[in-house]
């Protein structure tokens, strides 16, 4: 798969590690920065990789920061995007067997890299279950459509900030 890659300085220590894990594991990386330990604003970074899921760029993105949660707020806010915090193996087997997640979000500080490589691993690996959950996500989706002004991503937000 194509996955983008983002990080901010909490994650600074590890990224060129967890890329080398992707590539190994036959993955093309998108690199999304942040690519140095100052201190930066995680939200800079995470739009970057999420928008590259958004618009077909990459098929999946990975968002490292301090605790995960900031990352995967950022990544939620964006249409066609589901994004979880995985900090176990449970929550990562089942954020892609009951929730299809496109995104994940990893936590960098208080937890053990070994426990991030396993939950990066059972997260590329393990197939969405469909059926029923496919319903749920369905209703997730019309919820987009309903409350997001941009529901299929196009590039208005970026153009409005120029
Ligand atoms: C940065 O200090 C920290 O706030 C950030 O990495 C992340 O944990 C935010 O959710």
């Amino acid at each position: 798969m194509r996955i983008a890659l983002a990080s901010d300085h909490a994650g600074y220590e590890v990224r060129n590690q967890i890329i080398d894990f992707l590539k190994s594991a036959g993955h093309e990386v998108i690199d999304c920065g942040s690519q140095h330990l100052d201190s930066v604003d995680y939200p800079d970074y995470g739009i970057r990789a999420v928008r590259a899921v958004v618009e077909g760029e990459a098929d999946r993105a990975v968002l490292l920061c301090g605790t995960g949660i900031g990352m995967s707020i950022v990544a939620n806010k964006f249409p066609g995007i589901r994004c979880a915090v995985c900090t176990d193996l449970y929550a990562a087997d089942q954020a892609r067997r009951h929730n299809d997640t496109n995104v994940l979000a990893l936590r960098m500080r208080n937890i053990d890299p070994l426990i991030n490589a396993q939950i990066l691993h059972v997260w590329l690996t393990t197939p969405f279950n469909g059926g029923r959950h496919e319903r749920r996500n369905e209703k997730i989706a019309h919820l987009e459509s309903l409350n997001f002004k941009n529901p299929k991503g196009d590039k208005r937000e970026k153009s409005k900030r120029r």
